[in-house]
């Protein structure tokens, strides 16, 4: 048997011994993409192929922890309903031993071709990393290339997930990098065939520019064009909290600017956070053939309290977020729910209109595990507002400091703990609850919150409260479950 099947046979014995114990948890989601067994991180070769949407992933089938990553493969023609595929990847090379890592896929000449970082360490832990190539004719079995890019002279073997994308006749790839002075970048690559690919040198970062030192890595870089701008998502590691910023151990946010593909250059503004909530990481886009550039991230933060979820007890860790639509406005980007997300809803919306007055109210018909719910029209003179979803999460609204802030009872010690951010003005909400998560959309997703929590399980309640006046709508629906 090769050493590919080998890891296949093992990962499905793994899948089907533990079956029972994880269907079994209650904080299973019902409508989020999710590991069978194991841990799932990054989202991988987000692409559109012949019609079918695919979002393959970092899986750890064999432990709730890191290691040597295989891809595993979702598929879906409507953002609703998911396919589990097999297996896409296993590390079964010598070049990618310890972990098919992170990468992206491209349509070329009718066939997926993906690109991941082929992840190697020697007995002491030293690293070594290829990016390799993978070609698939149909999405499902891929025929593997090998390397097609070596680690250029000033960078360390922390040098990983590439992004390929065709532009102005050519093809690019960025690369998430940390130079040997320790300084997170991002480098470009170009090829005029997809297999040679030379050297472009150093986009950001690298301890030049205005992210000169922001760092000491960069992971998971994505460059795409968005309304009038050139945007650069990737996720850097190694930057200190600073006021409301920057809390989590680990962000992820994008530059705006320019690229400059003949010259490989990229002049870009300042770094924004993508998310102000507790669980967001290396994001991905792709885009679709309606014109959309869509997201998908990764619901978590890597070495945040990774191990002290209760999934684990279930031999499970971890969910993606939704896909979400990214728009531009005024120079910032915008993160909405995906219209499919709508075709989630079960029936028509229960409507509410509250008014409150220096009260707490539980409204008995927006409860649920699985639900959405849409606050407008709010009209508040001072004051904070909030609303606490079952015994876990709390949202709050301060229109006098004018600041947002999500509150959770950590899961790792019942402390409460926060993440803020500041907005003008709150106008309306959009909330997706699933059993153990919440994605919250601020002002039409001019912020967005994404968080993991755990409320008890018979706790299915929202409360309401506010310091004085607070007139608004609410709709509500509770959501399939389609897991
Ligand atoms: C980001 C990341 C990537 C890497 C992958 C490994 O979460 O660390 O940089 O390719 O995960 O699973």
């Amino acid at each position: 048997m090769s050493r590919d099947e080998q890891l296949r046979r093992a990962a499905y014995e793994e899948m089907e011994k533990h079956k029972d114990v994880v269907e079994k948890d209650p904080y299973r989601l019902h409508y989020h993409l999710m590991p069978t067994v194991g841990l799932l991180n990054d989202p991988n070769g987000f692409i559109q192929f012949k019609g079918t949407y695919h979002v393959y992933y970092q899986w750890m089938p064999f432990k709730t922890g890191h290691g040597a990553k295989f891809w595993g493969h979702y598929s879906s023609n409507d953002f609703v309903n998911w396919t589990h595929e097999e297996i896409a990847l296993t590390p079964s090379e010598w070049y990618e031993k310890n972990g098919c890592y992170s990468g992206s896929a491209i349509e070329h000449d009718g066939k997926i071709y993906a690109y991941y970082t082929g992840n190697v360490k020697d007995e002491e832990g030293n690293r070594e990393t290829y990016q390799c190539l993978a070609i698939s004719e149909e999405s499902l079995h891929f025929d593997k290339r090998g390397p097609v890019v070596h680690l250029p002279d000033g960078f360390t073997a922390h040098f990983r997930d590439p992004k390929v994308w065709e532009q102005d006749g050519a093809f690019f790839m960025v690369v998430g990098a940390q130079t040997r002075e320790l300084k997170g970048a991002v480098a470009l690559f170009r090829s005029d065939d997809l297999e040679n690919w030379d050297y472009q040198g150093v986009l950001t970062g690298g301890g030049e520019g205005r992210l000169a030192d922001f760092g000491y890595m960069f992971e998971c870089p994505d460059l795409f064009p968005l309304g009038e701008r050139d945007i650069l998502i990737f996720s850097p590691q190694g930057i200190e909290a600073s006021g409301m910023k920057y809390q989590n151990v680990y962000q992820a946010g994008y530059v705006a600017g320019q690229f400059d593909s003949a010259t490989g250059t990229f002049e870009h503004g300042e770094f924004e956070e993508l998310d102000r909530g507790f669980d967001f990481y290396a994001p991905q886009t792709t885009l679709d053939d309606k014109g959309r550039r869509i997201l998908f991230a990764w619901m978590s933060v890597p070495d945040q309290n990774e191990q002290d979820h209760p999934t684990i007890e279930h031999k499970w860790l971890h969910t993606m977020t939704l896909p979400r639509e990214l728009k531009l406005v005024d120079g910032k980007v915008r993160q909405v729910p995906l219209e499919e997300m709508e075709d989630l809803r079960v029936g028509p919306a229960i409507q509410v209109n509250v008014e409150l007055n220096r009260e707490t109210r539980v409204l008995k018909a927006v409860k649920g595990k699985a639900f959405e719910m849409e606050i407008t029209d709010l009209s508040m003179t001072e004051g904070w507002f909030d609303l606490t979803v079952g015994d876990g999460i709390r949202f709050v609204y301060s229109s006098g400091e004018q600041t947002v802030t999500l509150e959770r009872k950590s899961y790792v010690n019942g402390v409460v703990e926060k993440r803020q951010c500041s907005v003008k003005q709150l106008n309306s909400l959009r909330v997706f609850v699933d059993t153990s998560s919440i994605e919250v959309f601020v002002n039409e997703g001019e912020e967005t919150f994404t968080a993991r929590f755990y409320p008890s399980p018979n706790n299915d309640t929202v409360r309401f409260e506010t310091s004085h006046q607070a007139v608004f709508t609410i709709r509500k629906w509770d959501l399939k479950h389609v897991n």
